[in-house]
């Protein structure tokens, strides 16, 4: 999926007053160290399955508070006026409470398969029970600070970029994998490959929001735009983090 393919038309709103402000954070997203290392042709084989290994483990902290994240915004922007915009955020809620499962699940095959391999012996429990690395804090710290915030719409900014990168690198990612790993390592990231799927959906759906938002409220572009870039600077981060770790 591309971004053409999630866009209505060309004259929209999201297109005209939003998305020339993520445009750079976008750029350096792809070219950031983390994401062009994994993504890399020619990159080893061992370091690609340590940095998956980086990637579910220490998603799960970022993953497991996403249901309450967006529920607590969507109660602070109802709180402030905007009932339609909060209801929409609290069902969208819903649908994430429980991915956290994934990164579980996959972090125990990868390391079962790390381990069979004869590398030294990693544990999955104490992996994910690991403090939060800079990246990882950056990304719960801007939750925390957008629902605190009197922009709390913010999170639509940052639901839309986060969930994008699911359907715009994920299968990027994902394809490196197949052809770096083999295919088989596919099967030990289901999250990923849920997310290429159900992301796609949850996109749109964003990004209707979002036209519908600046409808009624041009003026919130700006902190859309300034939680979104800030949404895809610390997912940078968590990656050139995990790129990092798997090095170590
Ligand atoms: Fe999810
Ligand atoms: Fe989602």
């Amino acid at each position: 999926m591309t971004l053409t393919d999630v866009r209505a038309n060309d004259d929209d709103l999201v297109a005209a007053h939003y998305e020339p402000l993520v445009r750079q954070a976008r750029r350096n997203y792809r070219t950031g160290e983390g994401f062009r290392a994994a993504c890399a042709e020619d990159v080893d084989p061992i370091f690609l399955h340590r940095f998956l290994i980086e990637f579910c483990s220490l998603g799960v902290q970022m993953t497991e508070p996403v249901d309450g994240w967006i529920r607590r915004a969507g109660e602070r922007c109802t709180e402030l006026g905007l009932g339609e915009l909060g209801a929409a955020l609290v069902r969208h809620a819903d649908h994430e409470a429980g991915h956290h499962e994934m990164m579980i699940a996959d972090t125990r095959t990868l390391v079962d398969g790390w381990n069979a391999d004869g590398h030294p012996t990693l544990d999955a429990d104490q992996l994910i029970a690991r403090p939060a690395t800079p990246g990882v804090q950056a990304y719960i710290d801007l939750h925390e600070a957008t629902i605190a915030s009197d922009t709390p719409w913010g999170q639509l900014g940052i639901e839309y970029e986060i969930e994008l990168l699911s359907v715009t690198a994920g299968p990027v990612l994902m394809a490196n994998v197949a052809k770096v790993c083999g295919p088989e390592r596919l099967a030990s990231l289901s999250f990923l490959e849920d997310h290429i799927e159900i992301d796609a959906g949850h996109t749109v759906f964003n990004r209707r929001q979002l036209e519908a938002l600046l409808g009624d409220h041009l003026h919130m572009a700006d902190a859309l735009g300034s939680a979104g870039t800030a949404a895809l600077a610390s997912h940078s981060a968590f990656i050139d983090d995990c790129a990092a770790g798997a090095r170590r």
